[in-house]
């Protein structure tokens, strides 16, 4: 009974205490009460009852399902390229709205996930309330740079390092670049949105976010701003599955 009063509860509470909660019982629904729990949510729920018959109100318990959003950031050019003529620089051309809309975005993310190349550029902040997640097919040469529950390295495909994320129970995983780490994560489909800034600036030669690769990915807008005089475009789209 008081698992089911704390389950009810759960469901009204502020995300951040539902994401505790829910690392918790990912991490230890190994037996005894989760797995009682467990049980209870695959088979006490509203579908277990035949058509016609009311189900209990007492007994219903939502399953409680943390579902992980996997955010493509990036910013660019309105022809499409994010260096300018090469240089690994960004914030030497993107605007101060961009900035500050990164900075909050990166703020509000559990888990960043980054390619080398762009690790490499120059060193990031850390902080306790993050994990940056660098991709490399060596490890070993980041060993140096390792700061537990902060920065971590690691040759995991793009798939495996996301169904180990999904295991901790996180709601968002950001996905800063650089191109190639962002082709990777289109190509199998993992993620949900592409957040892109539009400079109204054109370069003419540079990068674009995704590589020379033959994709065919639909995306939604699902929200758009304004953010200066100049015409800076903050796009939100969500890809369609
Ligand atoms: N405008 C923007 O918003 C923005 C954002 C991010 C980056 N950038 C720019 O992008 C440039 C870097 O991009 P990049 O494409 O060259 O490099 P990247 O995507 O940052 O990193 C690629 C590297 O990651 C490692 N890697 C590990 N697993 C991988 C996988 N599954 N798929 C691909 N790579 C994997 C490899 O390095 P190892 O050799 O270590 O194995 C690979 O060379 C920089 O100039 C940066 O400034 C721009």
């Amino acid at each position: 009974m008081v698992l089911l009063r704390g389950l009810r509860w759960q469901r009204g509470i502020s995300s951040k205490v539902n994401n505790t909660l829910a690392r918790y019982f990912c991490i230890g629904s190994i037996g005894g009460p989760h797995l009682f729990q467990f049980i209870l949510l695959r088979f006490v729920s509203k579908n277990t009852y035949p058509a016609g018959i009311s189900r209990p109100e007492s007994l219903y318990i939502e399953p409680y399902k943390i579902e992980m959003n996997i955010v493509l950031i990036f910013v660019s050019t309105v022809d499409g390229k994010v260096t300018k003529w090469g240089d690994p620089h960004v914030q030497r051309w993107s605007s101060q709205k961009d900035h500050d809309y990164f900075q909050k975005t990166w703020n509000d993310s559990e888990i960043i996930i980054m390619g080398s190349t762009t690790f490499d550029v120059e060193p990031l902040p850390l902080s306790k309330d993050r994990i940056l997640v660098i991709m490399t097919g060596d490890p070993s040469k980041y060993k140096n740079k390792e700061v537990l529950g902060q920065l971590e390295f690691t040759n995991e495909t793009p798939k495996k390092l996301i169904s180990r994320l999904k295991e901790g129970g996180f709601e968002r995983v950001l996905v800063v670049g650089g191109p190639h780490i962002s082709t990777s994560f289109l190509k199998d489909r993992l993620i949900d949105e592409l957040w892109l800034t539009i400079e109204p600036r054109i370069f003419g030669s540079g990068g674009n976010f995704v590589t020379e690769e033959k994709l065919d990915i639909n995306l939604y807008l699902k929200n758009y701003a304004k953010v200066n005089e100049e015409g800076t475009l903050i796009l939100k789209y969500t890809v369609i599955k």
